[in-house]
């Protein structure tokens, strides 16, 4: 058996990766900030898969709940083989709407915190010469997008960089980009999601299951969903100042409420 530590896990995507990897019969380590519901959440995959799910609370925008989770995943005694960085958030609005802490609130857990627990998970794995990082980012890293975006093409480009820097140990890193999913994300952020288009919206346990294959098949990006490929490879051919302000007006339609 094998154990997988999800950050975000009682909600939306982080719920769908815990959900398939007890499937699978891997033990977990749920983190997120809201105890109670990480301890039913525990109790309900242990009861229906048989598996440990082992609880650790943590505010991923604080120091001390980032170095709660690094000295899990340091932990020679109890090895995590999986880690999942996905918790994250949105903040509503655009550049000025969003107060200056909530954006730097945004890169302590879209960055600092995925930084860190990636270098505390992957120095214990490189010695065991085995193990796998899945950094959650966003198709909003390819389209210039505020802090979010930009937050989630530093976690492309970490991702995809230590992907190579360890090419031959053992270790696979894989950066995910979804597209729109349906969770509590937008809800969270207070955005209005009413104007887009149901086409564009993807399921989270399929995405989760096309991750997952991708990390199988050692790619060090995933965007799953042929739809938000094709979205992608078309954006490549806008030029760069019109990409910014298509991106700049859908924000302003998804964004607020
Ligand atoms: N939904 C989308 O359309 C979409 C698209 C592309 C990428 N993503 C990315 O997917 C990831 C997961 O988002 P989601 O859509 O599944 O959102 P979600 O349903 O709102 O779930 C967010 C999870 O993160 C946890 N979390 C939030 N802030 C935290 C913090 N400071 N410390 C620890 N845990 C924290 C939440 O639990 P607590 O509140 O209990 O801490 C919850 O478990 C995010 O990185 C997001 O940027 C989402």
């Amino acid at each position: 058996m094998t154990t997988a530590l999800i950050t975000g896990s009682t909600s939306g995507i982080g719920a769908a990766f815990a959900r398939r990897l007890a499937a699978d019969g891997h033990n977990l380590v749920l983190v997120a900030r809201d105890t109670k519901r990480l301890r039913d959440q525990a109790t309900e995959l242990h009861d229906r898969h048989g598996i440990e799910a082992e609880v650790l609370s943590a505010d991923l925008s604080t120091d001390d709940g980032i170095e709660a989770v690094e000295r899990r995943l340091a932990d020679r005694k109890h090895a995590v083989d999986l880690l999942v960085n996905n918790a994250g958030f949105g903040n509503k609005g655009r550049y000025l709407d969003a107060p200056l802490a909530d954006e730097l609130t945004m890169l302590k857990v879209h960055c600092e915190a995925v930084l860190r627990l990636t270098t505390a998970a992957v120095g214990a794995m490189r010695e065991r010469g085995r193990g796998g990082v899945v950094n959650v980012a966003s198709v909003a890293a390819f389209v210039p997008r505020g802090t979010y975006g930009a937050s989630k093409a530093w976690v492309v480009q970490f991702t995809q960089g230590v992907a190579k820097d360890l090419t031959g140990s053992g270790v696979r890193l894989m950066a995910l980009c979804p597209g729109f999913v349906r969770t509590e994300f937008h809800q969270r952020a207070g955005m209005g999601t009413d104007s887009i288009p149901n086409w564009m919206w993807l399921d989270a346990d399929k995405v989760v299951a096309e991750g997952l294959n991708d990390l199988a098949r050692g790619k060090s990006l995933s965007i799953p969903d042929p739809r938000y490929k094709a979205l992608l490879g078309a954006a490549k051919l806008v030029p760069r100042p019109l990409l910014g302000t298509i991106s700049s007006k859908t924000g302003r339609k998804y964004g607020p409420r």
